[in-house]
Formats: structure tokens, sequence, C-alpha cells
């Protein structure tokens, strides 16, 4: 199929909206005549070039008029200038319009029966979704007082009846280009917005993965820590477990509940400082070096010193105190009630129950009811009452945590030296 096509004959709108018709082969009348063969050039990129094509979707602009007349007078005039026009005879079926198939601008008369122009401007300027919408009253009011009253309702532009055909197209091309604006500006907002998701949620994986790699650290530099005295690592993950359930439960906030669980496995990282001879001495404790044995909390106090905040000051505050009694009756420093940190109190038990449920080279583990009485018979004295409280309050879940982490084979190292069944034993150390 063949064409000629001059536009000084027919403007660009008429050929956008018959561009259906463009045909396979074009020739295009220019005071240079130009051949465009469609399997080299893309007929619609050349027109565009030359001023006489717009690669855009036609804009739409929506008129609203109580009068058929004045509906098909302003499309008459539209059309030729390349929008795409639709047509609404009064409020409702604009407002139903504008829902269904937003225009880029809106023509919109205000003396209507029913819903006025006024109504209809707010109601769309009221609506998120709607609100950019560029809308010009046109009327035969000239009264300033129904210009102000249209302005406020959230007009952006008049034109005066009878419209004249210039001024039309020069508002309406005004009003589309702070259309455009805004949709750029909405489109880069909803691109940023999604870009900032989707950078907080690589952010969120990121600091999940640093977190866990610091707790596997942390139990596998403790496990380190205890090697010569617990006989596996299941006691600290178990312990610290404990720990967090029960801080859980006392209402603790969720980042202090996070530190605990990443701070009590370091419970007795001062072990490392104890003396082999102690350590793994193959039958019961002196008093004396008991006594140094209780000074793993205060070597594993000067272990974690750190000036940062965080789980490893928490992980200093245990080691410390997961030793002090309700009573005063604890060691290190002795204190009492309250005056040793909550942390403390809470590994206390936890550390206990799992020592008691343990299996150690010097006895078999207790059954429950008797590490329960053990634990009942300690609170007020040993251990802080609402601790306890706690931890009975969750049953449930201190047996699951002890069902998760089952104790693995002594090691070949631990079997070797404890030869006596009250190997390490020291009576004020669970
Ligand atoms: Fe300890």
């Amino acid at each position: 199929m063949l064409a000629l096509i001059n536009p000084a004959l027919y403007n660009k709108s008429l050929i956008y909206n018959y561009s259906f018709r463009l045909p396979n082969i074009l020739l295009f009348a220019t005071n240079n005549i130009d051949m465009i063969h469609a399997d080299n050039v893309d007929p619609k990129k050349h027109l565009a070039k030359m001023g006489a094509w717009s690669m855009e979707a036609p804009k739409k602009v929506l008129v609203v008029d109580d009068e058929d007349r004045n509906l098909r007078l302003m499309e008459a005039m539209l059309i030729p200038l390349g929008y795409k026009v639709y047509l609404a005879a009064n409020g409702e079926a604009a407002l139903s319009g504008v829902k269904d198939n937003p225009p880029d601008v809106i023509l919109l008369d205000i003396m209507m029966p029913k819903m006025d122009g006024f109504e209809v401007t707010r109601r769309i300027k009221s609506d998120e979704e709607t609100r950019f919408i560029p809308i010009v009253m046109v009327t035969a009011l000239k009264d300033v007082e129904d210009r102000v009253r249209a302005l406020e309702a959230g007009a952006d532009d008049f034109l005066t009846k009878p419209v004249d055909k210039v001024e039309l197209r020069a508002r309406v091309r005004s009003l589309l280009k702070v259309k455009a604006y805004n949709d750029h500006m909405k489109s880069y907002q909803r691109q940023l917005e999604q870009e900032v998701a989707h950078r907080t949620e690589q952010l969120e994986q990121a600091f999940k993965r640093i977190n866990m790699a610091s707790l596997e650290t942390i139990f596998i530099l403790s496990r380190a820590a205890e090697h010569k005295d617990e006989d596996t690592g299941s006691h600290i993950r178990r312990m610290a477990n404990y720990s967090a359930a029960v801080a859980r439960k006392m209402g603790l906030p969720d980042r202090t509940v996070e530190a605990i669980l990443y701070a009590a496995p370091m419970h007795d990282v001062g072990k490392i400082g104890i003396p082999d001879g102690i350590l793994l001495k193959p039958a019961r404790l002196t008093y004396e070096e008991c006594e140094i044995m209780k000074t793993h909390t205060t070597i594993g106090g000067h272990i974690l010193t750190t000036s940062l905040p965080g789980f490893l000051q928490f992980g200093k505050v245990i080691a410390m105190t997961h030793h002090e009694k309700w009573d005063g009756g604890g060691y290190p420093l002795g204190l009492k009630g309250k005056k040793i940190p909550l942390a403390g109190r809470i590994v206390a038990i936890a550390d206990v129950f799992d020592a008691l449920t343990s299996k150690r080279p010097y006895k078999e583990p207790f059954s429950l009811e008797k590490s329960y009485g053990i634990i009942s018979e300690g609170r007020g004295t040993h251990f802080d009452p609402d601790v306890v409280d706690a931890f009975f309050a969750i049953e449930e879940e201190i047996l699951s945590i002890k069902g998760r982490y089952k104790d693995e084979e002594e090691s070949i190292f631990l079997q070797t030296v404890r030869r006596s069944s009250s190997a390490g034993a020291c009576p004020v150390l669970p």
C-alpha cells in the first residue's frame, strides 16, 4: 500500500488519529520528498522526528457539560488537536468516568443540575488517586465570587463560554504539562519508595545474617572456653534459650531478650582462666580449689570488659552474677535480692536447671520431678521468686528447648581425663 501525505494539509493530530491507516510503505511529502520503507525505518519514529507524530499515547480529555451541543462543540475542537475525548453529561457520570478511566485533564461545566461543577471538583480533589488531575472550569459566570468558589473547590484554571479555540488549546496544553510533571514526580516517588523498601529489606537480611554469625561465633567460642569443663556444646545452647524464654515471659523488651540469648552462652567463659589441675581434677575439689574455681566469674567479667554497648556488656554482667543468690549467699560479691542484675538472676536458674537435668561425669541426670523440686526449694533463697514463677509458667517451652538441644557424645578427651565419679565436683557449683 502506498500513501502520500502532505503535512501542510494534514495536521499532526489528524495523522495521529488515523494512524491505523499508515501504509506499509509510505511516501511522506515535504519540501524534500523523503522515502521511507517499512523494512528499514519505523514510519512512526520518522514522523515523530519530523514533529508530526507523538510517540506517546494520546492525552485523554474529559468534557463534562449537561448540554449536548456544548459537548459536541468541545469535542470538535479537541479531536483535531490530537486528544482522545471523553464526554459526560452530568456530575455522576463524570465521577464514574474519572474513576474507571482517569483522564489527563477535565473540562468541567459549573452550572449543571443535581451535582454542580463545584461539587464534582471537590470530590475529585479530595480523592488521593485523582487529586492531581487538572480541572478547567468552563463557565459563563464572570462573577469573581464564583471563581473564588471554584478555586476553593480545587479548580486549576478557567475558560469562559463561548470557548475560544486558541485559548482552549493553550489552557489544555499548559495543564497537561503540569499533569505530566505531577505524573513524573509520582512515578519517581514510587520508584524511590520501592528502592528504599528494597534496600531496607537487603539491610535487614544482612543484619540478620550478621546476627546469626555473631551468635554462632559466641556459641563456638563459649564452647571452646568450656571444652575442658562441659562435655558438650548443647549445655550453652539450652541454657541460653531457657534464659531468653524466661526473660520473654517476664515481659522484657525483645531487644533485651535477644541480648540475653546472645550473652548467656558466655556465662562461664572465665573458666578458661582456671588451672587445668583444678578444672580437670579427677577428684572432689578442696575448699581452696573451690575458691579458685569461683573466680571464673570475675575472670569472665574481666574478659568481657568492653566499652561497646550491647550484648557483650550483658555478657559481663551475666558472667559476674550468675552465681549470686537471692538471699545473699552466692558469689563473688554476695549480692542480695534485686541488687543482683535481673539477667544474672535469670541465667542462674537456667544454668542450675540444665546442670540438674544433664548428665555429668560425677552424676546421672536428675529426673524432672527432682529437678523441679530443687528449683522450688530454692525459690526465695537461691533464686528470685519471680524468675522461678516465670520459669514454671513456661514449662512446656522449657521442655521443648530441652528436647531440641540434646547432649552429644562425651568427647574422648573428657572420657580419658574423668575417671573418677567425683571428678570436678564442687559443692558450691552446679
Ligand atoms: Fe558458672
